[in-house]
């Protein structure tokens, strides 16, 4: 447990330079958890460094994995193949939603049993959505009604034809992942896309997926093989300075070795429709994933409205989406994003109240906000509510209100980017 840190924030002038993020938090738990699976070593840079992946990495260990980092900071797996080892303890998941849920997939076809533990926000967020496929393939999971701690009896697994009742990416790639431990083909249909590391990770590992439209089938059986690769910069933590920097007139920021991949870039496009130039340089593959650089210079003016598939791709960013639409000139709305009252915090009611707290007119609607632009918002005593996006989210409305805020339990930056408020003092003009 972090001790409790409050953190004061000044209002900034500019925005203006360039930096390097965290590796992306999603492909790195993918990554290390088929690295688990592979045979042999797998080897990571710029693995991410937050909690949430050190979670995961805790939990392949205590599967008999060797995990270690190696003396240029790499993360190295050495991978059982598809048979793991009993854990002796109940596995940890920590805050992380992905450990937990995409684990579980692979916990489903081990031939022993395992219990996954989580903090208080992760044993608060619904687990049904796992627990039923899971279940539909033959194992069997017992919880405390759909919520963790969660007892999971390892099988022979079954392949089953899928259609999750939401978009979640941790769904359809902890089915994919017991997919390639069942008999058969699993077949996941999702019904809006949502962000396919699942998928290019089994690819990268040498599994062969398919697609068609928003269906992905994989089938049972195959081996993977150990893989080397680099980790690119995660977009959802870029979007805390791409966001601020949208909004503050002579910005110019420029991100290096992001990742590009389209289910996870919508946000440039929302920029951009907001007025803001963005531009995509040296654009590159790493298994699968496209990397490159981003640059943007600030513009302003249209409204925009974020719904249906929109709003699935943009999960994560939203809560910094709604962070900045006070400062812009048309204001932004959000619709069909129930799914934010069930993330690390219920981040629909998380942005209001504080947004709020700084004087911001904020209507919350059932699922999502209209929140006018054009508005003035003064300093003001900001609740994280222990949610990371939450606090890094906050902190760039601070930067444009007047007078100071002060971020309470600011700690919880550590869950994806520990090193968040220093980049951001890099980054910010007074
Ligand atoms: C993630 C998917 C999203 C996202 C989470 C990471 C992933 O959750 O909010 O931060 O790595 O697959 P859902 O799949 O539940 O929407």
């Amino acid at each position: 447990m972090l001790e409790h840190k409050s953190i004061t924030i000044q209002p900034a002038r500019n925005i203006l330079g360039s930096l390097r993020v965290p590796g992306d938090k999603s492909i790195s738990h993918r990554y290390a958890m088929l690295a688990a699976m592979a045979a042999g070593r797998s080897r990571f840079d710029n693995f991410a460094p937050g909690a949430d992946c050190a979670s995961t990495l805790g939990c392949v260990a205590a599967l008999g994995c060797k995990v270690e980092r190696d003396e240029k900071g790499g993360v190295v797996v050495e991978g059982l193949g598809s048979q793991l080892q009993p854990p002796s303890a109940p596995l940890d998941c920590g805050n992380s939603g992905s450990t937990m849920r995409m684990l579980s997939g692979i916990l489903a076809g081990q031939p022993f049993a395992s219990e996954l533990i989580g903090d208080a926000s992760l044993s608060r967020r619904p687990m049904k959505r796992i627990m039923e496929p899971l279940m539909q393939m033959g194992t069997e999971i017992q919880s405390t009604d759909d919520h963790a701690p969660l007892h999971i009896r390892g099988t022979k697994l079954r392949a089953i034809e899928y259609r999750p009742p939401v978009a979640s990416a941790q769904v359809k790639t902890s089915v994919l992942f017991a997919g390639l431990l069942a008999e058969g083909t699993t077949t996941v249909d999702e019904p809006a896309r949502t962000r396919d590391h699942g998928e290019l990770a089994l690819r990268a590992f040498g599994a062969e997926v398919e697609r068609m439209h928003n269906a992905v089938s994989i089938q049972g059986g195959q081996k993977l093989a150990a893989l080397e690769a680099f980790v690119p910069g995660d977009m959802s933590s870029a979007a805390f300075f791409l966001c601020a920097a949208s909004v503050f007139p002579e910005s110019n920021v420029v991100i290096d070795g992001v990742l590009l991949n389209p289910t996870r870039s919508a946000l440039l496009d929302v920029l951009a429709a907001m007025g803001s130039r963005t531009s995509m340089l040296r654009v590159e593959e790493s298994h699968g994933e496209l990397v490159g650089t981003i640059s943007l210079v600030p513009g302003q003016g249209r409204h925009v409205v974020i719904e249906g598939a929109l709003t699935a791709l943009l999960i994560d960013e939203l809560p910094v989406l709604a962070a900045i639409a006070p400062f812009t000139d048309g204001g932004i709305e959000v619709r069909d994003a129930k799914e934010l009252k069930v993330k690390e915090s219920d981040r629909l009611s998380a942005v209001t109240r504080n947004l709020r707290a700084m004087g911001a007119q904020v209507e919350q609607t059932e699922d999502g906000w209209r929140i006018p632009g054009g508005q003035r918002l003064h300093g003001a005593e900001i609740e994280s509510y222990d949610d990371h996006r939450i606090a890094m989210a906050l902190a760039v409305a601070a930067l444009k209100a007047e007078g100071a805020s002060v971020i309470h339990k600011a700690e919880c930056v550590a869950i994806s980017y520990p090193e968040f408020f220093k980049d951001l003092e890099k980054l910010v003009e007074r």
